[in-house]
């Protein structure tokens, strides 16, 4: 709901909060090795690979799942009300990056899901794999959905590999300057304005 009578954030926002950066905080390098490591033939790189996408699907999918429970609880329950001393346009550009915060946890791995399910085999390219808890959601008895279909990489189509791929590393980079303009708010209630806000997130009660 809106901001109203709540005090301070409860044990459930804050583990949601500080579960969904930390989490973050391990994706992030899992997706650049994942990359970096998709050409890698040797044995080590191999290995470095198929356990950075494990680690990035795996915690993906998990957050994609923490971020509609989120969304459920924020729709249904009151929040704390934004600091006295805050400006208009302070309250306004916080809204929006926590609103921002909430597209891009669901538009990255939506994003990332869309381009593995768009990937055909063929033409030299293996199967895409969609690594859930240490199993191929996408082979033999797979139960994760192909969301968008298959195409070879190089069809005349739009959506393909490359579209998704392109909307997740943007996606990224925004999140990377929404994620900076955001904690440089929360420093700033903290260390200029002394406001409660950053102690109510961290322990709940001002
Ligand atoms: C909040 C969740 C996520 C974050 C923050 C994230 C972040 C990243 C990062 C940092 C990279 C490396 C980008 C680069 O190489 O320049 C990446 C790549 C990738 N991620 Fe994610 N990711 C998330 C969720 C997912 C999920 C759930 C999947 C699939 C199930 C996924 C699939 C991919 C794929 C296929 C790539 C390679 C894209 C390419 O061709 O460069 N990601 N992601
Ligand atoms: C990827 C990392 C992060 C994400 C996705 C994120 C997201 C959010 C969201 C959506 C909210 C609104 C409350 C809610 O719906 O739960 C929020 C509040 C807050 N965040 Fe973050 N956050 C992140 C990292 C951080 C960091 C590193 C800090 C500290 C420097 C921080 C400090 C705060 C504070 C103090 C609030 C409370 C604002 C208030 O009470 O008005 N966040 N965050």
């Amino acid at each position: 709901m809106g901001a109203s009578a709540a005090s301070g954030w409860n044990r459930i926002a804050r583990a949601l909060h500080w579960g969904t950066a930390l989490a973050v905080l391990v994706e992030v390098p899992a997706g650049f090795i994942m990359s970096w490591t998709y050409a890698a033939r040797d044995a080590a790189g191999k290995a470095n690979h198929i356990l950075s996408s494990q680690i990035h699907h795996t915690l993906g999918m998990l957050l994609l799942i923490a971020v509609v429970f989120r969304i459920v609880w924020r729709l249904t329950h009151d929040r704390p009300s934004p600091p006295a001393t805050s400006t208009r346009f302070e309250v306004v550009l916080a809204a929006a990056v926590q609103g921002m915060f909430y597209l891009l946890l669901l538009a990255l791995p939506l994003s990332g899901w869309a381009a593995l399910s768009s990937m055909a085999a063929g033409a030299g390219y293996p199967a895409p794999e969609m690594w859930f808890f240490g199993t191929d959601g996408f082979g033999p008895n797979g139960f994760i959905p192909h969301i968008v279909p298959p195409v070879a990489w190089n069809a005349p189509v739009l959506f393909k590999y490359g579209f998704f791929a392109r909307v997740h590393i943007w996606g990224l980079w925004l999140g990377g300057g929404v994620l900076a303009l955001h904690m440089a708010g929360a420093l700033k209630q903290h260390f200029i304005a002394r406001s409660d806000v950053l102690i109510r997130m961290w322990r709940g009660q001002a």
